[in-house]
């Protein structure tokens, strides 16, 4: 299997091999985020790439958006997109997930979670715990299949997941996406789950 490393990252942005990025906002998080009252949640995307839900989020009036990743070339992208914003509601963070430390209200998912090694996968949740202020929630969506390949992306099952979450974190919800964009609908879960 390739090292998912920074660099093995990075090439797959400046080489065009980026299928996971679906363009745009996943219709579950942009409906997640139409019913959040609080614009100044401090909300983290990790492994955010393009980072559609950042946009989203600032274009609504969110002031307190953290991204990281550790591909510079998203970060690159990105930085171009957000000119328009006050920079005082966003910081953008080229490092590991895995090596930051901060404090979050909520932490979005969008197709990070199944990008890291399988065996990392206590250690992310162990982290997000970590960096979650009291009450604060990992929400948006996890595959609920096995791919038929060697990931990225790697799969899993809502057992799987609950097996995992369930000594840090208090599962809400952990129930299939009923609005996910058309290629994924039936193979995601969307899930709430709230620090312990
Ligand atoms: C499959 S992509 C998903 C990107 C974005 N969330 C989306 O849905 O378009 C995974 C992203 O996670 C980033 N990534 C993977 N492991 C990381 C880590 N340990 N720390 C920070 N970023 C990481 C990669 O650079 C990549 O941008």
């Amino acid at each position: 299997m390739s090292v998912l490393d920074a660099d093995y990252w990075n090439n797959r942005y400046l080489n065009g091999q980026a299928g996971w990025d679906l363009g745009e906002i996943s219709t579950p998080l942009k409906a997640y985020i139409n019913q959040l009252q609080k614009k100044d949640f401090a909300i983290l995307i990790p492994g955010a790439g393009n980072a559609h839900e950042a946009v989203y989020l600032l274009e609504n009036g969110f002031k307190n958006v953290t991204v990281i990743d550790f591909a510079q070339k998203a970060l690159d992208n990105l930085r171009l997109k957000l000119t328009s914003f006050d920079s005082q509601h966003f910081h953008l963070i080229q490092d590991d997930f895995f090596n930051h430390h901060g404090e979050y209200d909520l932490m979005m998912e969008q197709t990070f979670f199944c990008a890291i090694d399988p065996f990392r996968r206590t250690d992310y949740v162990k982290h997000a715990h970590q960096l979650l202020a009291k009450d604060g929630k990992i929400v948006g969506l996890m595959f609920n299949k096995i791919f038929p390949f060697e990931g990225p992306p790697f799969g899993g099952s809502k057992e799987e997941y609950e097996q995992l979450f369930q000594a840090h974190f208090k599962i809400e919800l952990m129930e299939e996406a009923h609005n996910s964009v058309l290629p994924r609908q039936g193979s995601e879960l969307f899930v709430k789950l709230i620090k312990k």
